[in-house]
Formats: structure tokens, C-alpha cells, sequence
């Protein structure tokens, strides 16, 4: 077909078919059914019609070659213009070889691996029936407390932006229609999902509009300059308007201004959830909210199958609104060859094959081993193959690794800690003994057992963390520390008098106080996926010298929340972090700073930084300049650096944050090793939101910061000079 073709079919739908094309509802009505001879499943709740079910357009969740052939097959039969269906699903971080969360993707920052990671997943995906997939999540974060944190790239728009792009390459590669083994990405929740107040979800968010531009907004457009081709909508509120009967954020914004012509689609039961928004007093009135705002599909309920047709009826709806939405989702049906080629990339027998592959699996432990982040080692890593260990923790055997969002992921196909381990040293080299569970503390029973089998170890390694269901959508914490039991039996641990390394499994960043201090060595491994342990008893051994950085700051405490680097400073700084004087902007109780920041996290070795140097210290319009570093590798383990540009504008039209990260450069170094680092500073790095809403640079005096983390570097001094 082309747009041609596409706008004829259009002209010969019904209105009822054009409004089935907005509806999409989850494959539980379709499995099964299809297989009795019947098209659907149960529609009593919804109120729709069979006939609204049979020109459907999409299908949500639907998976596997098989049953989703069947489910095409059979809605192709009865469809009148034959009318393929699209099959969308959350492929998160992997559809069976589950990949770690993408909150641990980004603390890799390698962009390689994550859109690598991406087109397996769309692999996978494709050929067991899948088209689209509800990804990737690009929200900003800042709050631990919001379950969601695992599935963000974390705290930084520049950051964010790039593995919205690697993430979107990965999924869609570069021709939809040809290449059968890639679905189409779907970035969300369109806008600033990440902000709910008190990081309770679904939350409220009111945040003023240059807030939005400068930190929330640019990873979705990132996703779609990258050719993303549809937008989820968000469940909160955005300035007092749901974002799903936003128009300011849809029409203007995306539609107008970025100039995106691809499907918007809502978030589940978000267009009837206007009505508890309080925007609108019934299901139609909901219906007429979203479309007007420039939702196309409406997931899950039936406000537009239900009341778009007697809208159009009375007059208060322009039947251009719905011609133009099904537009769209036709053309992106085309787009991905879905005329000529319904079953598209379904597969069995390919689904058998390149489900779990080998590479896929390798791919998933590469990417895990880079994922995790060492945040204390006080000279008990790397573990030596000779060492006995003794193995604790309610992770040690657990299948509990992949994360939230890994729905088609089983979890007795995941490596646990403890095959991982004794897979690296012999079973005869590690013991086991759980001790407490995720909440339960440790029993007298699993104490004794705990106290015999210590006695032939030489190190404790303690598998801590969070239950998978403690973060993800609806897991809001209010105390972010690792639950008490766990904390106690670390303490408890540390009586014994041997190293004791801890490894946590959780999805968000943990307020880590009694863990830190007790702990001798401490690994963050977030859910690394199917590899896990395999990927954690690389890093152990030190078959892989840990590389990750912390995407998102570790809180202190609680209540220091929302805490991250890029923040602005106050009229009454504190001084420095040790000195303490009233009438500054601190805390009485405890520090400003973050306990870990952006950008953290140890190796096996050390890197030095030395010599920055400017080309030159002024920039001009058309002239950049270049920041060289030294990094000196100077321990004794080879190892991997992320080298991070930051630079803080001194005086701005509007405050500017301390600093901002400007781009990253990895660097693979021998022991006792130098290599220079280059980075390009030009006029666009410099610009930024004014207070009437412009994006451009001032000029005057910038701070250029180049280090291991966002607080140890080397800083130089340029001007911005801008021809008239
Ligand atoms: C709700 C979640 O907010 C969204 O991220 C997801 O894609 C949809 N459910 C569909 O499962």
C-alpha cells in the first residue's frame, strides 16, 4: 500500500469502523476465542457491541506465534475490509531473555549494548506476534519512592535523551516494513510522569513550563526525532490538566511545534480516568476530552466506542478528529507492512529459535555485568577462585532477578546467585544458608545453621534486597531503606569478623544507612535479568572489572528527597559540606549531599584525572573549542572509565543548575595506562530555556568540569562570545 491506498481505504469506512479502529483492548478478549470460532472473549463490562470488537484495531498483550496468528486469522474472516489487526505489548527490557531493568541499562552507559539489547528484544518479540512495543519510558526521575524509577534511564535530560534514541534504533532499526524482526517503539508517559508529587503514582504534577522544557521534555522528543514512531499519554495531571486530555501538551507541543503526525495512544483506563480527575463528569464527555486533546487510541475502555458516533451526531464532535486519527493508525499499519504481510514477523518455528538464543543470553550477561554499580570496597573484592564462601540472603537462590516488566520472562529459566557462584568456583566452594527473608527476620533455626556453616568460609557474601513487586507500576515506597530485617541481619553478620560483601537486588535507589556502614564491600546489581548470577560472579571474581555509574543519586536519607546533581543553588549556599552555620540552607540533621551521587561508582582499580586543557578560552557562534583530560589508569586490575563533561553556566537570565552533563566518553585502560580525552565545546552545548520560553545561549562565563562522577573532576574556566 501507500498513502494513497491508505486514504481510500479510509474513504470507504463506515463511521462505526472508524471508531472500532480507536479501541484497544487487552488479548485476554481475543485468546482463546479465536481457537472456539468466536472472535472475542467477555465485552458485557465494557458495553460494547461484537460489531465494535470486529473492526477493532489493536490488540493489547497478545503474544506468541501461534495464538497470535490465530487471533489475526480469524479477525481477518470477519472483518469486511480486512483490516489487520496491531499487536501491541510492554517489551520493557526484553520479551524472553530478559535484559537488566533499564535503570541499570543506563547505569552501563553504553548506548551499544542498550540499542543492542532493544533489537534483541524486538527480535524476540516480532517473531512471536508482537508490532509494537510500549517503549522505551523516557520520564525523568528524581524521587526513589516512585516504583517506576526501574523502568527510567534516570535523573538526566542529556542522558535520558541519548538512550531514547539508542533504544528507539534498537526496536524499529531503520526500515519498519522490510525488516520483520523489529516492532515499533512507543515512548512514554507524554509528559512528566516521573514528577507525581511525594513519588506516590499516579500523583498530581504542577510544575512550571520552563521546569518542563528544560528537564522533562526533551527524552520524548529525543525518542521521536529518532523516528519513535507513537506516544504514550501520562495518568497525572500536568498543570492541572490531565495529560491525557492535555491539549496544551498534545496539540501545541507535540503536534504543532515538534511537528509529530504518529498515533497517540493513552495510557490503560487513562480516558476514563478523567472522570475521577474530576475534568469530566462521564464517560462521554471523557471521550470527547481525549480526542480533542489528540488521542488517537484509547486503551483499555470504551469511551470513544460508546459516545464518539452520537457526538458526531449532535454536533459537538468534527468527524475530521476521528478521520484524522484513524489516519494515522492505518498509515502506521502500513508502515509496518501489516497489508500485505498480517502475520508479519510471527513465527513459530523461528519463535522456537531465536527465543533464548545463545547470543541473546551472552548479550543479556554482558550488559548485566555492566549494569551493576560497586559503591563500597574496602579490599574484599575481587573474591579469589580459592576463597570458601559462604552464600546468604533471601537472594541467594532466588529467580527473583528480572525485574518488574518482565512478564513473558520466566523466572526458573533465570541464573540465581547461587548456580552462578558455584558454577565460577565449584559447588564444594560455596555453602548456602538464606537466613532472613525479603521482611521476616532471621529465625533461631537459620541462625545455627547460619553459625555452622561460617565456620568453614572466608568471606560472606549477602544477596540482599527488594521484592520485585516493591518497585514497578503501583509500588510506591514511603521508606526507601532495605527492609529492617535485612538491615538487622547484616549487622548480625558482621559479628563473625569476616568480609562480609553485600549485593542488592532492587529497583530503585535504596536510603542504604545501616547497610553502607556494616557492609565491607557493597554491589548494586539492580535486577540484572536472565544472567543475573552468572553476570554478579563475573564482577565477584573479577572476570569483569566492574564499570557502572550511577544514573540516579542514592539519597542519604529520606527526607532528603528529591535529591540530584543537577540542581540549582540558593541565595544562602552552605559554605562547604563540613561547615555548619544557622541561617544556610541545609539540613540540621544530615547532609546535603546525596550519599552516592550521579555518576558514581568504583572499579577494581583507580583512575587519576590530570592536565585539563582548553584549545582556547573563548567559544563563538561559529567556533568551538576542545577540553582534553588525561586519565590515568593506576591500579592494578585493567578496567573501563566513564569520563563525564560536565559544565555550569555562571550567570544565566534565569538560574542554571551547578552543573549539567554535556556529554560522556568511554575508555578501556591496562593497568598503569594514559590516555587523553577530547571533548568539543560549541555554542549549542550552551543554550538553555529562557524565562519567556526561548531555547538559546547567553554570553559570559562557563565552568567546564570533567571527571569520574559528578563531584570529583577538574574544572577550567571560557567565555561564550556571540557575534551580533
Ligand atoms: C500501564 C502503564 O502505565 C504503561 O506503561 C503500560 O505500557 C500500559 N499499562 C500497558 O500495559
Amino acid at each position: 500500500m501507500n498513502q494513497t491506498d491508505v486514504k481510500q481505504l479510509l474513504e470507504q469506512m463506515t463511521q462505526d469502523e472508524k471508531i472500532a479502529q480507536l479501541m484497544q483492548l487487552a488479548g485476554f478478549f481475543y485468546e482463546g476465542a479465536a481457537q472456539r470460532g468466536e472472535i472475542t472473549g467477555p465485552m458485557e463490562d465494557l458495553g460494547i457491541e461484537e460489531e465494535t470488537i470486529i473492526n477493532s484495531g489493536s490488540v493489547l498483550g497478545a503474544s506468541g506465534a501461534g495464538e497470535v496468528r490465530s487471533i489475526q486469522e480469524a479477525h481477518l474472516k470477519k472483518n469486511r475490509l480486512g483490516i489487520p489487526l496491531l499487536m501491541m505489548a510492554d517489551i520493557i527490557h526484553g520479551y524472553k531473555t530478559i535484559f537488566p531493568v533499564p535503570l541499570g541499562i543506563s547505569c552501563s552507559w553504553n548506548l551499544d549494548l542498550a540499542e543492542k539489547s532493544a533489537e534483541a528484544a524486538a527480535k524476540e518479540a516480532a517473531v512471536s506476534g508482537v508490532h509494537v512495543t510500549f517503549a522505551p519510558m523516557t520520564d525523568l526521575v528524581r524521587d526513589p519512592r516512585w516504583g517506576r524509577v526501574m523502568e527510567s534511564t534516570g535523573e538526566d535530560p542529556f542522558l535520558n535523551s541519548e538512550f531514547a534514541k539508542a533504544f528507539v534504533r534498537g526496536f524499529q532499526g531503520d526500515n519498519l516494513k522490510e525488516d520483520l524482526h523489529r516492532v515499533a517503539a512507543c515512548v512514554k508517559h507524554f509528559a512528566a510522569y516521573g514528577a507525581s508529587e511525594g513519588g506516590r503514582d499516579y500523583n498530581s504534577v504542577d510544575m512550571s513550563e520552563r521546569q518542563l522544557r528544560e528537564m522533562y521534555l526533551p527524552a520524548y522528543k529525543a525518542a521521536l526525532d529518532e523516528g519513535c514512531e507513537m506516544v504514550m499519554t501520562a495518568f497525572n495531571i500536568v498543570d492541572g490538566i490531565p495529560a491525557t486530555g492535555n491539549k496544551r501538551l498534545m496539540r501545541d507541543i507535540l503536534r504543532d511545534e515538534w511537528g509529530f503526525d504518529g498515533v497517540m495512544i493513552s495510557d490503560w483506563g487513562a480516558v476514563k480516568e478523567l472522570i475521577p480527575h474530576g475534568t469530566a463528569s462521564n464517560e462521554k464527555e471523557a471521550g470527547k476530552l481525549a480526542i480533542e486533546a489528540g488521542v488517537d487510541i484509547e486503551m483499555m475502555t470504551a469511551c470513544y466506542a460508546n459516545n464518539l458516533k452520537e457526538l458526531m451526531e449532535e454536533g459537538q464532535l468534527e468527524e475530521s478528529l476521528v478521520d484524522e486519527a484513524v489516519l494515522r493508525i492505518l498509515t502506521l499499519k502500513d508502515k509496518l507492512g501489516l497489508f500485505e504481510k498480517p502475520h508479519r514477523g510471527a513465527d513459530v518455528k523461528l519463535e522456537e529459535e531465536l527465543v533464548f538464543s545463545k547470543e541473546h543470553r551472552q548479550l543479556s550477561r554482558d550488559l548485566a555485568a555492566k549494569s551493576c554499580v560497586l559503591l563500597k570496597n574496602e579490599g574484599v573484592l575481587p573474591l579469589g577462585k580459592e576463597q570458601k564462601v559462604l552464600l546468604v540472603g533471601p537472594f541467594a537462590s532466588s529467580g527473583d532477578v528480572l525485574g518488574p516488566w518482565s512478564w513473558k520472562g520466566p523466572r526458573d529459566e533465570a541464573v540465581t546467585m547461587e548456580e552462578g557462584m558455584k558454577r565460577k568456583i565449584g559447588a564444594n566452594n560455596v555453602s548456602v544458608a538464606a537466613g532472613c527473608g525479603i521482611e521476616e527476620a532471621v529465625t533461631e533455626e537459620q541462625w545455627k545453621e547460619i553459625e555452622l556453616a561460617v565456620k568453614g568460609a572466608d568471606v560472606i557474601v549477602a544477596a540482599l534486597g527488594e521484592r520485585s513487586e516493591m518497585s514497578g507500576e503501583g509500588g510506591s515506597r514511603a521508606d526507601i531503606m532495605l527492609p529492617l530485617a535485612q538491615v538487622e541481619f547484616v549487622r548480625k553478620l558482621k559479628r563473625f569478623n569476616k568480609p562480609v560483601a553485600v549485593v542488592l537486588f532492587n529497583g530503585r535507589p535504596l536510603d542504604l544507612h545501616g547497610v553502607t556502614d556494616q557492609a565491607d564491600a557493597l554491589l548494586e546489581a539492580w535486577y540484572p535479568g536472565t544472567e543475573a548470577g552468572d553476570a554478579v560472579a563475573d564482577l565477584l571474581f573479577g572476570e569483569v572489572n566492574p564499570s557502572g555509574k550511577l544514573t540516579m543519586s542514592f539519597p542519604y536519607a529520606v527526607g532528603q528527597v528529591p535529591v540530584y546533581y543537577n540542581r540549582f543553588n540558593t541565595g544562602r549556599p552552605q559554605k562547604a559540606p563540613h561547615i555548619r552555620e544557622r541561617y544556610v540552607s541545609q539540613y540540621l540533621d544530615i547532609p546535603n549531599e546525596p550519599l552516592f551521587p550521579f555518576g558514581f561508582g568504583l572499579s577494581y582499580t583507580s583512575f587519576f584525572y590530570s592536565n585539563l586543557s582548553l584549545s582556547g578560552n573563548v567559544v563563538r557562534s561559529d567556533e568551538s573549542i576542545r577540553a582534553t583530560v588525561t586519565v590515568t589508569n593506576q591500579g592494578e586490575y585493567a578496567g573501563e572509565e566513564t569520563v563525564q563533561l560536565y559544565i555550569k553556566d555562571e550567570v544565566g537570565e534565569v538560574v542554571r543548575p551547578l552543573k549539567e552533563l554535556k556529554g560522556f566518553k568511554k575508555v578501556f585502560l591496562k593497568s598503569g595506562e594514559s590516555q587523553e580525552i577530547t571533548f568539543k565545546i560549541n555554542e549549542t552545548m550552551l543554550r538553555y530555556t529562557h524565562s519567556d520560553l526561548g531555547y538559546r545561549s547567553d554570553a559570559g562565563s562557563f565552568t567546564v568540569f570533567i571527571g569520574t562522577d559528578s563531584e570529583n573532576g577538574k574544572t577550567a574556566a571560557f567565555e561564550l562570545e556571540l557575534t551580533k
